[in-house]
C-alpha cells in the first residue's frame, strides 16, 4: 500500500509544485490516509495532543451555564447549538450531560447538530452521544438549514487551528508563498507567487512592516468558515475558542519566522514532513480577522479575552468548589489547568461575536466586564 507522502509526491510529479496549504490538507485530510479523515488523530492522554474536553467535563460543564444564559435571549421555541471539528463529542457530551442534569426544559428543546470531518471521529461521537440521540444530529454543510438559516450558539473549540494555512514569506519585497516540489524524489520548498489573489490582501493587512524573509502563516479559511457561519446565523452566538492571538501580536518582530506545530504523542516538532498522516499539524488562529469578518457580515464582538477568564465568568469556580473531597483531587487539579493562566488559561482565547440580539444582557458579562477585553 503506497503511504501517504508517496500519495503527495506522485500529485507533484502529476501536477507540478503544490503549496504548503495544499500538503496541510493532505496530511490531515486526505480521506484514506489523512491524520484526521484516518481516525489516526488520537485526542487526550494517550493520543497525540489535549484539548479542553480531553482534559476535563468542567470545560463543557461551564459552557453550558453560558448556553442557559443564551438561550434565554433567543427565546425560541426549540434552541440550536451547532458544534464544529465536533470530534469524539465528547464537548457534546459533556454540555447535553450538564444541561439535562441543570436544565431539563432546556435540554428537552436543544437540537444539537454537529459537524465533523472525520467519518471515524463521528461513528466514536454516535457511539459517546447514545444516550443523547434525541437532541444530535450531524450536518456537513450549514446550507442544509435552507434559506432562514438558524438562530442558536455556534460552537468551535480548537476547531479552526486546524484548518489547513498557507505559509508566506517577504522575499525581494514581494509576498512569496511557500510550496513542495521534489529534488531527486524529496520534498523541497521553493518560493511562488501566491497559490489564491487573497493572500495580497492579507498580507498589505498584517505584514506590511515584514522585511526580507521575514514569514508568517495566514489561514484564509478561518475566514470563509466565519462566513458561512454568518451567512445561516439568523441570530445568536458564535463562540471560537483556540490558541492564537490578535494580529499585532501574532505578526510582531519576535514571530515572524514559522510558528506552526506538529504534535505525535505529545512531543512537539516543526518538521511536517515525517510522519505525515500520523501526525497533527496546526497554526495559531488570527482573531483580529475574524472580527474583521464578523463586522463585515454584521458579527459584533461582544467579547475577546482568555479561556480563563471566560470560564471563570461563567462559574467553573463554582463547580471546582464541588471538588473538595479528597477522592476529587483528580478532578481539581484537571479543572486548575483549564483555568490557571500558566496552563491552558492564557494561551488559550475566546472570541464571543454575536448578531440580533443585546448580548449586555448575558449575566456572566454583566457581572464581570462587559465589553472589556483583558488578556
Ligand atoms: C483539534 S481537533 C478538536 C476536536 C474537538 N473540538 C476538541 O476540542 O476536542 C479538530 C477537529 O476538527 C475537525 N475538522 C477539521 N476541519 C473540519 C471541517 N472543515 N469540518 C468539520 N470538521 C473539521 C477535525 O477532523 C478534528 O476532529
Amino acid at each position: 500500500m503506497r503511504t501517504l507522502l508517496e500519495i503527495i509526491k506522485e500529485e507533484i510529479r502529476k501536477s507540478g509544485p503544490i503549496s504548503f496549504r495544499r500538503f496541510v490538507e493532505l496530511s490531515l485530510f486526505h480521506p484514506e490516509h489523512g491524520y484526521y479523515s484516518s481516525g489516526k488523530a488520537r485526542i487526550g492522554k494517550r493520543g497525540d495532543f489535549y484539548t479542553a474536553p480531553s482534559v476535563h467535563r468542567s470545560f463543557g460543564e461551564t459552557i453550558s451555564r453560558f448556553l442557559a444564559e443564551a438561550s434565554l435571549l433567543l427565546e425560541g421555541e426549540s434552541f440550536t447549538v451547532v458544534e464544529f471539528g465536533a470530534s469524539g463529542g465528547q464537548l457534546a457530551f459533556d454540555i447535553l450531560g450538564a444541561l439535562s442534569r441543570n436544565h431539563p426544559e432546556l435540554y428537552s428543546k436543544t437540537s444539537y447538530v454537529m459537524s465533523e470531518a472525520s467519518p471515524a471521529a463521528v461513528r466514536t461521537a454516535k457511539e459517546r452521544l447514545e444516550r443523547h440521540r434525541g437532541r444530535v444530529r450531524w450536518i456537513d454543510d450549514l446550507q442544509k438549514f435552507g434559506k432562514g438559516g438558524f438562530c442558536g450558539v455556534v460552537i468551535a473549540n480548537e476547531f479552526l487551528d486546524s484548518l489547513p494555512f498557507h505559509r508566506l514569506k517577504l522575499y525581494d519585497g514581494k509576498i512569496q508563498e511557500v510550496f513542495l516540489f521534489l529534488r531527486d524524489g524529496e520534498i523541497e520548498e521553493v518560493l511562488r507567487d501566491p497559490e489564491i489573489e487573497g493572500i495580497y490582501d492579507f498580507s498589505k493587512r498584517y505584514l506590511d512592516g515584514y522585511s526580507q524573509g521575514e514569514e508568517a502563516e495566514a489561514c484564509l479559511l478561518a475566514g470563509k468558515w466565519l462566513a458561512e457561519v454568518g451567512g445561516a446565523l439568523q441570530k445568536g452566538f458564535v463562540l471560537s475558542i483556540d490558541y492564537g492571538s490578535l494580529a499585532p501580536e501574532l505578526y510582531s518582530p519576535g514571530r515572524r519566522k514559522s510558528t506552526f506545530r506538529c504534535f505525535y504523542r505529545h512531543e512537539l516538532s516543526s518538521d511536517p514532513y515525517t510522519r505525515v498522516g500520523e501526525q497533527d499539524i496546526t497554526a495559531d488562529v488570527n482573531f483580529s480577522e475574524l472580527m474583521r469578518i464578523g463586522d463585515i457580515l454584521g458579527l459584533a464582538t461582544v467579547e475577546y479575552t482568555t479561556q480563563g477568564q471566560f470560564l471563570v465568568d461563567w462559574g467553573i469556580l463554582e463547580i471546582f468548589k464541588t471538588y473538595d473531597k479528597p477522592q476529587n483531587q483528580g478532578d481539581r487539579l484537571a479543572a486548575k489547568t483549564l483555568f490557571m493562566p500558566e496552563f491552558m488559561g492564557r494561551k488559550f482565547k475566546v472570541l464571543l461575536q454575536s448578531r440580533g440580539l443585546s448580548p449586555e444582557k448575558l449575566r456572566g458579562l454583566e457581572k464581570n466586564r462587559p465589553f472589556r477585553i483583558i488578556l
